[in-house]
């Protein structure tokens, strides 16, 4: 077990020039918005059915006037969609916007780029798709998101990302909070810049090396707090933002145990006081309220600027400790020790972002690895060691492993599956990549504004049969 172990402390200190500070909100604080569980249109003991709406409304963030926004199945950002793994889905996907978008299931194992719902995949409105799939992965919390190149972070900050939760028989049996919106909520973090009349101007705030603003919103409420009525909670936290990291601690330097991070749980608990996520990132946290009595307030801050509170009320001891182990992250060898290591070499600001010194291009294929085995990758951020942003680097298609940072070890914490890694200015950070379904998937830094202005690239995963498709 790590004890207090500080997650990467130079990067965490670290604010880069382009960054737009968080200020601490004016208005009243608002109970925090659960996401409501997405409801099946029709279920049986191995299939389930739902429906995703992309729409437009209004919704009331702010004293005053309501702000235009988009979400799915509602006005702003959306349920949270469960998927029990071994079970089969089958998704109709409806767009009621005034044009296209796509749904990407961001860390979903899905076969091919049409399920997965990237620049290949678009819906056009009132031609609704139907999608299917079998979830057969680790329980682990992921996210639905528009993607449609080269306009993703305009289709995000107006709202359309959502919660996904995969559940699974191993987890279940652990003794970890699971009761969902009392000691197991969601909280997807995301920051907006509100005008005179409450609404957002993307186009006035967009920023090609990441649009960012000034106000927090968790779960989109802004200033939120949330009840606490057991000893318990588990957080499972996304960066939903087009840019921002978060820089996570606790009044009282209260400890955070992280249980789970991208693709499913830890091997162990991660103790901390501090934890960073960049773009995408998710990270599941367990808090013990054990020292706090009915009335007293626990303060979330990103930044030392407070973004949330937790407000305790009277609650049963809880004194089942968290389990030491909690899952097996087993990952395949690198067969073939002397292949050539796949690189991205992510370079560029503003405008001139890149990927090995060239721009996204849809007609290309940019690199290839074979269905299923495991491939060492680079991924360099050529940023100044000691300036410069922190470049998100996600991966569709599959899931990896981290090997090392710069040579040295990974934090504790960055153990499990992952599919999205902060890499940092100067850094070059070592993956296992394995791809699950052949096809061409798109990898590239999660800021938004980035992978819109070309920071992306696309893969081809082959198999023996078909070595070319
Ligand atoms: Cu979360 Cu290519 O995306
Ligand atoms: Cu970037």
């Amino acid at each position: 077990v790590y004890d207090h172990y500080f997650f990467n402390e130079s990067a965490y200190d670290y604010h880069d020039g382009g960054y737009v500070k968080l200020e601490e909100p004016d208005v009243p604080a608002s109970r925090l918005n659960i996401p409501a569980i997405l409801a099946p249109d029709q279920e049986t003991d191995t299939d389930v059915w739902y429906t995703v709406s992309a729409q437009t409304g209004e919704t009331q963030l702010l004293p005053g006037e309501k702000t235009k926004t988009w979400g799915y199945n509602q006005s702003l950002l959306g349920p949270t969609i469960v998927f029990e793994s071994g079970k089969n889905y089958h998704v109709t996907l409806k767009n009621d916007l005034p044009e296209l978008t796509t749904f990407h299931w961001h860390g979903l194992d899905v076969p091919g780029p049409y399920v997965d719902g990237g620049c290949h995949a678009p819906v056009y409105p009132g031609k609704p798709r139907k999608i299917d799939f079998t979830v057969n992965q680790p329980a682990a919390t992921l996210w639905l998101h528009a993607h449609p190149c080269p306009l993703t972070g305009w289709d995000v900050w107006h709202g359309l990302a959502t919660a996904v939760v995969v559940k699974d028989e191993h987890e279940a049996q652990l003794p970890l909070p699971r009761n969902y919106g009392v000691d197991d909520i969601p909280l997807i973090l995301q920051d907006r810049r509100f005008d005179e009349h409450n609404q957002w101007d993307y186009d006035k705030d967009y920023d090609p090396d990441g649009t960012a603003g000034p106000t927090a919103l968790i779960n989109g409420t802004v200033n939120p707090y949330f009840d606490v009525t057991t000893q318990k909670l588990r957080l499972r936290i996304l960066d939903g933002s087009n840019r921002r990291e978060w820089r996570l601690h606790l009044s009282d330097d209260l400890e955070m145990a992280q249980i789970g991070s991208d693709g499913g749980l830890l091997p162990e608990p991660v103790y901390l006081t501090k934890l960073m996520l960049t773009c995408a990132e998710r990270d599941e946290i367990v808090l013990d309220f054990e020292q706090y009595h009915p009335g007293d307030e626990v303060t979330l801050y990103s930044d030392d600027v407070p973004i949330m509170k937790f407000r305790i009320h009277e609650f049963k001891a809880d004194p089942t400790p968290l389990p030491d182990h909690l899952a097996d992250v087993d990952y395949p060898e690198v067969e073939d020790p002397n292949a050539p290591i796949h690189q991205v070499v992510m370079s560029g600001t503003d405008e001139e972002v890149e990927i090995n010194g060239r721009k996204f291009g849809m007609m290309r294929i940019d690199d290839r690895q074979e269905l299923g085995k495991a491939e060492y990758w680079d991924i360099t951020n050529t940023n100044d060691c000691c300036g410069g942003m922190i470049h998100p680097y996600h991966t569709h298609g599959g899931s990896f492993k981290v090997v090392s940072r710069n040579g040295k070890a990974p934090y504790p914490n960055e153990l499990g599956y992952k599919d999205t890694i902060g890499v940092n200015a100067g850094e070059t950070v070592r993956v296992k990549m394995r791809f699950n379904y052949p096809g061409v998937f798109m990898y590239h830094c999660h800021i938004i504004e980035h992978e819109d202005g070309g920071m992306m690239a696309q893969l081809q995963v082959y198999t023996q049969d078909h070595p070319h498709k």
